[in-house]
């Protein structure tokens, strides 16, 4: 349990439910997400900050069964039924291209012609934010009572080819099962460094 401070903190409960108590699911429960709850996930992740807001994150919400079929085919074997059992799997991408959309993304000022011809840079900065997005996807999913199985273990190519065919500048930076996890399937939570471990107060 998280110590209180009283200002606006969050309650204890609503931390043990966003961090201390919530884990990475192998297995899920049979029961749905619905769209209009991955709506409401994306609702929220969209909210927090990225640099200058780009907003790089590209999704796509594996549900189908044909999709899972598809996407368990390109993951380890042992992430397979992790993939299979779950509601849903979003594949969290990044467009390498994403300063296109800055002018009404970031309108105040001509952000876009700070990443043209700057590929690498562009590249750094959209697996950079998209992974921010891709942690505020969990904590958002976790906040609306939901369950992650976050995942790096396929192969990032296949999975570009086979969901972003027609995007050929979104790339996949990981992917995250979302559902009601299954209490059976977790391990004992491993170890937390204590803060004086790899922190100091300069
Ligand atoms: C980016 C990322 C990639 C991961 N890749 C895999 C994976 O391929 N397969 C798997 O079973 N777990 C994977 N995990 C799960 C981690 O092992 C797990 O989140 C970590 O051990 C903490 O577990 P806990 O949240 O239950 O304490 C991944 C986690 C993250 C954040």
């Amino acid at each position: 349990m998280t110590k209180q401070f009283h200002d606006n903190a969050l309650s204890g409960e609503t931390l043990d439910q966003l961090f201390n108590e919530a884990r990475s699911y192998n297995g899920w429960l049979d029961k749905d997400v619905s769209d209009d709850r991955i709506r409401a996930i994306y609702d929220l992740l969209k909210m927090a900050p990225t640099s200058a807001n780009m907003q790089p994150a590209r999704i796509v919400w594996v549900k189908s069964p044909e999709a899972k079929a598809k996407l368990a085919e390109l993951v380890m074997e042992a992430n397979q039924p992790k993939v299979l059992g779950a509601p849903v799997t979003a594949i969290v991408g990044y467009d390498i291209d994403f300063h296109e959309e800055l002018p009404w993304l970031f309108p105040h000022t001509d952000a876009k012609s700070w990443f043209e011809g700057d590929e690498a840079g562009r590249e750094q900065g959209a697996f950079r934010n998209s992974s921010l997005q891709g942690a505020y996807l969990m904590l958002a999913a976790r906040a609306l009572g939901l369950d992650c199985g976050p995942m790096s273990g396929f192969d990032n190519a296949a999975v570009d080819k086979a969901f972003f065919a027609d995007a050929p500048r979104h790339r996949s930076n990981f992917i995250c099962s979302i559902g009601y996890g299954d209490p059976a399937s977790i391990f004992e939570r491993s170890p937390r460094p204590d803060f004086d471990k790899f922190n100091r107060i300069a």
